[in-house]
């Protein structure tokens, strides 16, 4: 028996010790906004933040898991209202198929939260845990810029530049 707090919610859940985050989340909970992309820590398609830190959930055992877990479906108010990184990624045009945005989203938000945002540079490198088969990469380069520079200056990285926080 595992028990999460997922996206502010305590869910409890019977599974084998095997079982990753990743698959707990999607096959058991039916939140299905995190993607599997390699199953193997390559592509960042299935990030997750859990106690506040970027996770791979398919690398992520769920009996490991002690802190709080927030994924994708978190992100947007209950009115509907997106966080201000969703919008972004919509202006900016930031992704085509999408498999991959739910992760890239998630870690953008990282990346502006602890400072890692005040370069193009350095924004293409906090993020290159994120594939994009697409080759959205520029598009998700400016999105960041966008709510790095629109949000209040926070975080604790080298540049600690803005946050993204709001859960909407
Ligand atoms: Fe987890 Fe690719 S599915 S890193
Ligand atoms: Fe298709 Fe990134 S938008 S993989």
């Amino acid at each position: 028996m595992v028990d999460l707090t997922v996206n502010g919610e305590p869910r409890r859940v019977l599974v084998d010790v095997r079982t990753t985050l990743l698959d707990v989340i999607r096959e058991h909970l039916d939140l299905t906004g995190s993607k599997k992309g390699c199953d193997h820590g390559q592509c960042g398609a299935c990030t997750m933040r859990v106690g506040g830190s970027t996770v791979l959930s398919c690398l992520t055992l769920a009996v490991a898991v002690r802190e709080p877990v927030e994924t994708i479906e978190s992100l947007a108010a209950p009115d509907g209202t997106l966080h201000p990184m969703q919008q972004a990624f919509i202006e900016q045009d930031a992704f085509q198929c999408g498999y991959c945005t739910p992760g890239q989203i998630l870690s953008a938000i990282a990346c502006v939260e602890d400072g890692y945002a005040g370069s193009d540079h350095e924004i293409r490198d906090h993020m290159s845990g994120n594939l994009c088969r697409c080759g959205a990469y520029p598009h998700i380069v400016a999105a960041v810029r966008q709510v790095r520079d629109t949000t209040p200056a926070r975080g604790t990285g080298p540049t600690a530049h803005g946050t993204a926080t709001g859960r909407g």
